[in-house]
């Protein structure tokens, strides 16, 4: 038997108790033994919860227990989810987590005090909820040297951004109100909805794929709180979707990342990922193309990766599991200035003759119209750097808004 503690009794700690609790023979079958929870530790009560008997707000009772081979970390945030997460490994502990932020700030750092102490770190929960793509690039994917890997990483901005395009005309902070009520959006929902949540993600696979750290501070984050019930138009009007996209890939110049939406076309796997799922898109050189999908959020999806995690790491008891980003320096991400895309871009329909000269090489644009908006017009550009592109929009003054093609 293997005895098993989780810091924070929230949304996913309690799904992770629950999991333990629901699939407790199956659990116990894949582990090899047994797998119980001696501990969860919470500030709060839970008064009538059958957790009350494994209750504990003293972090000690964990950290002195030595019976207590496995800590989930579900806490969420820097503080004091470091602290904790460093005393356990190196108190011998391994640990499985969901947190995001702290993989993203101290991943490397942490699984280096994991492995000076002959434990794992594990944290497939931290990335695409209950999708296995973190097992998939360390374990499945290992014959192929991968040189892109692009998600729709973040359940809240999927779920505005599909409810805009199924009900036209509806405000992205109509939707927001609305998917903060239902509660598919945080209260302070500026972590999604400024996309600094998927960057977090994105940084933690392409450190897994490319070997070194990758830090998503250094990463082009936009976010999705510009796009318009007007720009949705425009994109189904020429069938595409806008779908918020954490991009990175390896190119001659060294790997570039982005995070930023994008107008994807019908044909491309994320194209039809919709609502709170998400997907993650794998391109190997053996393998060719791959896709992920499945419950990016929630906290069973959640635990799931989570439990999964703990079965790993009962498994691999007194021995070390492969992960893939494990160089010391960080990765310097190539400048994304020399990228080539077309873009969609809307101005007023006053302005269409000064378009024509800047955005044109020969002086001629095909526009789009879209019957409600009539001071207005939209075009394709040819395909143009990120410089040139930016270059131009400086040049001509009165774009409305520009969205990339994917
Ligand atoms: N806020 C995150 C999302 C939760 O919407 O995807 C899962 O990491």
């Amino acid at each position: 038997m293997i005895k098993v503690a989780i810091l924070g009794y929230g949304t996913v700690g309690s799904g992770v108790y629950n999991v333990l609790h629901s699939n407790g023979r199956l659990v116990t079958d894949r582990a090899g033994q047994e797998i119980e929870v001696k501990y969860v530790l919470d500030l709060r009560d839970f008064p009538g919860d059958p957790v009350e008997k494994v209750l504990t707000h003293e972090f000690e009772d964990i950290i002195n227990d030595d019976e207590v081979k496995i800590v989930v970390e579900v806490m969420g945030g820097l503080h004091p989810a470091f602290e904790f997460t460093k005393r356990c490994l190196e108190e011998g502990k391994n640990v499985c987590t969901s947190n995001k932020e702290l993989v993203a700030e101290n991943g490397l750092e942490l699984m280096s005090i994991a492995r000076e102490n002959d434990v794992n770190y594990f944290f497939e929960a931290s990335c695409g909820g209950g999708i296995p793509i973190i097992r998939a690039l360390n374990d499945c994917l290992t014959a192929d040297d991968i040189d892109e890997i692009t998600g729709i990483l973040n359940g809240t901005t999927n779920f505005i951004l599909t409810e805009m395009t199924e009900n036209p005309g509806v405000s992205f902070s109509k939707v927001l109100k609305q998917a903060q009520e239902n509660g598919y959006a945080e209260r302070d929902p500026s972590a999604d909805i400024d996309a600094h949540d998927p960057a977090r993600k994105i940084a933690i696979l392409s450190s897994i794929v490319f070997g070194s750290s990758v830090d998503y501070k250094d990463i082009y984050t936009e976010g999705i709180r510009q796009i318009t019930a007007e720009d949705i138009r425009y994109a189904s009007t020429l069938g595409y979707a806008v779908k918020l996209l954490a991009e990175a890939k390896r190119t001659e110049d060294g790997v570039r990342a982005y995070v930023a939406p994008f107008l994807v076309e019908p044909s491309h796997p994320l194209y039809a990922i919709n609502g709170v799922m998400n997907a993650v898109y794998v391109h190997g050189n053996m393998l060719g193309d791959a896709v992920f999908t499945g419950a990016g959020a929630g906290s069973l999806p959640t635990a799931s990766a989570v439990v999964a995690d703990v079965i790993d790491a009962a498994r691999h008891d007194g021995k070390r599991a492969y992960c893939g980003w494990k160089h010391d320096e960080k990765l310097v991400l190539a400048s994304n200035d020399s990228v080539k895309r077309k873009y969609l871009v809307r101005i007023y329909t006053e302005d269409e003759g000064k378009a024509n000269k800047v955005f044109s090489p020969d002086g001629f644009l095909d526009t789009i119209s879209v019957g409600e908006l009539e001071d207005e017009i939209a075009f394709i550009t040819p395909e143009l750097s990120e410089e040139e592109f930016s270059d131009k929009v400086k040049s001509f003054g009165n774009v409305i808004s520009r969205i990339r093609f994917y």
